[in-house]
């Protein structure tokens, strides 16, 4: 495909089943929790995006082996002590903010200079939120001007931590629960709810893991330990690729889809919640408890009048890497919707508050902002008859999935670039909106 796509027409009706790919943070966890696990580690449906393929190189350069099977990816790990490096190394994490900051927690015993690079879009981002809770631990870590290139010494000498994460980020409680498995003793953890995938991971391999929770809070505890057995795992399909698809059924008309086994962790499931306020009939049908992880099938048909929504803030983690799609879904919505204290999602691939904004506003779309709160005002009649054109949004790959998901519900002719950036989280997804019949050139 050339790396830009028109499309001049909305999708007609479909009644589908479709499965996306495997989950991106589970799919990244489990390969590096397999680089440290002692013996071979299968993983089944891994994601097969180049955010997952960099944690592969990763753990390749750090003298971890994987093979590639037709039905799973066997990884070889030798322990939390069991990377082999050659000297200075650069890690390059790509577009993942994910892999570089997880990474540098298992990093924090490896005795020899390593450096983490990135893309253009992961250099413009802040990573003083991780390296300074893993300073705590006692390794080196240097920053330049709090972005990346970061460089890390760990050391041998590792102090447990007791540590507050006061943002909501998963990468930044994850990368200080991978670091606390190196230490002699309890590292406490206090954090702002967030996706929990990485404690679940931690019971399935019986680490000793100790959670409690609050409404706004979870304090979790870790104890170091000297290793952990490796492991099977099968990833579930992605609830933020689904998303996509989420939104073009409720907005397109007679249509129904169902989309098998999908991770519905309820740190994840904040779009429902969001979508079902608005009086959408979005169903979870089987589900079940696999290593703890919910899974089920996600089942939704078209509702042609969406009404807005008061977004509660408690909401904001569960749905962050959503809020584009939700936007769409607000514009067609009856009503104004309000959205409060988006901060966080200006700290993405791109800073997507700013970009959905601009883009809302080239389609005419009213919204109103006050810092990082917006209200959008949703029309039920939206036709767009003009002629669009996105680019320049950093390649980000929830701006481009967004935009054609726009595209074909609200109308309009629309050139949309950058269409490679797909393949950081969802190669299939050009694939799979053809499935359903959407007209792309
Ligand atoms: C992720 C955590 C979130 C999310 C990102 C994946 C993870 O980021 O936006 O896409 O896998 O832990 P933050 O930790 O920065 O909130």
């Amino acid at each position: 495909m050339t790396n830009h796509i028109v499309i001049k027409k909305k999708i007609t009706p479909f009644k589908k089943k479709i499965g996306v790919s495997g989950d991106k943070s589970i799919s990244i966890r489990s390969v590096l929790l397999a680089s440290q696990a002692i013996g071979k580690s299968k993983l089944y449906n891994l994601l097969e995006s180049e955010d997952v393929f960099n944690a592969l190189k990763t753990i390749k350069s750090l003298g971890i082996k994987y093979k590639k099977f037709s039905s799973h990816y066997e990884i070889t790990g030798y322990g939390l002590n069991g990377y082999k490096l050659k000297k200075n190394l650069v890690i390059d994490a790509g577009n993942s903010g994910t892999l570089a900051r997880l990474i540098l927690g298992l990093l924090i015993n490896v005795n020899k200079s390593v450096k983490i690079v990135g893309d253009k879009s992961l250099s413009k981002r802040d990573f003083s939120r991780v390296t300074e809770p893993l300073s705590l631990f006692g390794a080196n870590i240097n920053s330049s001007n709090r972005k990346l290139p970061v460089k890390i010494i760990g050391s041998e000498f590792l102090r447990p931590i007791n540590y507050f994460e006061k943002l909501g980020s998963a990468q930044c409680k994850s990368a200080v629960m991978l670091a606390a498995l190196k230490t002699h003793g309890l590292t406490k953890i206090k954090a702002k709810k967030s996706r929990d995938h990485t404690e679940m991971f931690f019971k399935h391999l019986n680490i000793p893991i100790k959670i409690s929770k609050n409404k706004k809070f979870d304090f979790i505890e870790i104890k170091g330990i000297s290793n952990f057995k490796s492991f099977d795992y099968i990833i579930p399909g992605d609830i933020s690729s689904c998303a996509f698809f989420i939104v073009l059924t409720l907005l397109s008309k007679k249509s129904y889809l169902v989309i098998k086994n999908v991770n519905i962790n309820k740190t994840r499931t904040g779009i429902i919640t969001i979508l079902n306020k608005m009086k959408a009939n979005i169903n979870f049908k089987n589900k079940k408890n696999y290593k703890g992880e919910l899974i089920a099938d996600i089942h939704v048909k078209s509702k042609s009048k969406l009404l807005s929504i008061k977004c509660p803030e408690k909401l904001n983690s569960s749905a962050i890497d959503e809020f584009l799609i939700i936007f769409i879904a607000a514009a067609k919505a009856k009503g104004i919707s309000h959205f409060k204290n988006l901060s966080e999602l200006n700290k993405k691939e791109s800073p997507r508050l700013d970009i959905a904004i601009k883009i809302l506003n080239k389609l005419g779309i009213k919204v109103k902002r006050n810092n990082y709160d917006i209200k959008i005002y949703g029309n039920p009649d939206l036709k767009l008859e003009g002629k669009y054109v996105i680019k320049n949004f950093m390649k980000d790959h929830r701006v481009l999935m967004m935009s054609c998901i726009a595209s074909l519900t609200l109308g309009g002719e629309w050139k949309i670039y950058d269409t490679d950036s797909a393949k950081t989280s969802f190669p299939n997804f050009f694939k799979i909106l053809k499935q359903l019949g959407a007209k792309i050139n």
